[in-house]
């Protein structure tokens, strides 16, 4: 483990070069400390700008983690994409030229890699990076401030698919910002306060990458947590709850709202508020005390003819209406409010089979 004053993230030490780190860590102290006073709370205790990087896959991940990693005084060396046409989106992010290919990144010397390809693109490009690493110069290895570190940024996949890294010398890990990023513009600004998942590999007893996840994660203002490697997949299911599905949500609730007379322009805007009050009230409540609705209420009538409408104008969203509702009734068992008797009607009412109708009610409204 590094000691409290100094992250396991820059070189080496010597000479003139010591003087010049040291006047430009004294300058970052500096900054850092405006930096946590502006956020009201202390992040880091000391900052390393000697950290050299570079970016393999700068699409919208890997430009956003290139931005904000600059932002905080790392030094972007190279960076590169899968197409000519992704490397130039990736320059008019970045600035300056993207390299051709992993030979040209490699011959910089980074200490740290960050891989932000596609998921299925991982294997192959871990394979390509290991064997260069393997071979790389001697002069582009003292060059380097200390063992290659190698980062991917997926959130299912297991730190082993390094393993050619590690083979070739490199300190690996899993690094997956619990965050959405659609562009760089707005990406960067998005890891201060995310939660990291970090994953260093079993096979490095050590801990040095999950220790070098750690002291980044702080240096771009994340919060990092440890996160175990068998657990990767299932924790990216959970990711995909928490925000993919929460998106297709919404995708359909504006097309049924749209169905229901909404103005097909201003639906969005006009159940925008329910959302955000929702979230709000999860925040402040947690996700149980939130519920509101007519599951919320036992109204099993209500219920009734949401089904009905559904099997009449939007027939394809029954089985997703059900499946939600069945698992709804978890936050109401948990809640204990409503009879366990109308809990179980509840239950069979979504159970039903979609051709045959549910029970029709003039009970309350939602
Ligand atoms: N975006 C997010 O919100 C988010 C959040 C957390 C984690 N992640 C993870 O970050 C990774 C990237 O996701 P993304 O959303 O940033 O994807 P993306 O926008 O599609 O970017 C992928 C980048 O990888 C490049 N690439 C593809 N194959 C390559 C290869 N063989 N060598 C070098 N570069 C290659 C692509 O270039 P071309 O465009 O030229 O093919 C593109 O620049 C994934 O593992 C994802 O799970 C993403």
């Amino acid at each position: 483990m590094p000691g409290p004053d100094r992250l396991p993230l820059g070189g080496g030490s010597g000479g003139a070069r010591d003087v010049t780190r040291r006047s430009i860590v004294e300058r970052s102290r500096v900054w850092y400390l405006r930096a946590e006073l502006e956020q009201g709370r202390h992040l880091i205790t000391i900052a390393d700008t000697s950290l050299g990087f570079a970016v393999i896959g700068a699409g919208r991940l890997g430009a956003s983690f290139a931005l904000a990693l600059r932002a905080r005084g790392a030094s972007l060396l190279g960076f590169t994409a899968g197409s000519s046409a992704g490397r130039a989106r990736a320059e008019a992010w970045l600035g300056g030229h993207a390299c051709d290919g992993l030979a040209g990144l490699v011959s910089l010397a980074p200490r740290l890699f960050v891989i932000a390809v596609p998921d299925q693109d991982l294997p192959a490009v871990a394979a390509d990076l290991g064997a260069r690493l393997a071979t790389v110069a001697p002069t582009a290895a003292a060059n380097r401030s200390g063992p290659p570190v190698v980062a991917h940024t997926s959130g299912a996949t297991s730190v082993d698919v390094l393993g050619p890294c590690m083979e070739a010398g490199a300190t690996a890990l899993a690094f997956h910002p619990l965050q959405t990023f659609s562009d760089p513009a707005t990406g960067s600004g998005r890891f201060v306060g995310a939660a990291i998942a970090i994953t260093h590999s079993a096979s490095q007893a050590d801990r040095a990458g999950a220790d070098f996840g750690f002291a980044l994660a702080r240096l771009l203002g994340a919060r990092p947590f440890l996160l175990p490697d068998h657990k990767r997949s299932l924790y990216h299911a959970a990711a995909a709850f928490a925000c993919n599905y929460l998106v297709t949500l919404e995708h359909h609730a504006e097309a049924l709202f749209v169905d229901s007379g909404l103005p097909r322009e201003q639906a969005l805007s006009l159940f925008l508020p329910l959302v955000r009050a929702t979230l709000d009230n999860i925040a402040d409540q947690g996700p149980v005390r939130a519920l509101t609705g007519p599951l919320s209420r036992g109204d099993t009538g209500t219920v009734g003819r949401h089904l009905e409408a559904l099997r009449a104008d939007a027939p394809h969203l029954l089985g997703v209406y059900r499946v939600l509702g069945l698992a709804t009734l978890e936050l109401l068992r948990l809640r204990g409010e409503v009879d366990p008797p109308v809990v179980d009607e509840l239950s069979s009412l979504l159970s039903a089979s979609d051709e045959t109708p549910g029970p029709r009610s003039d009970g309350p409204g939602a």
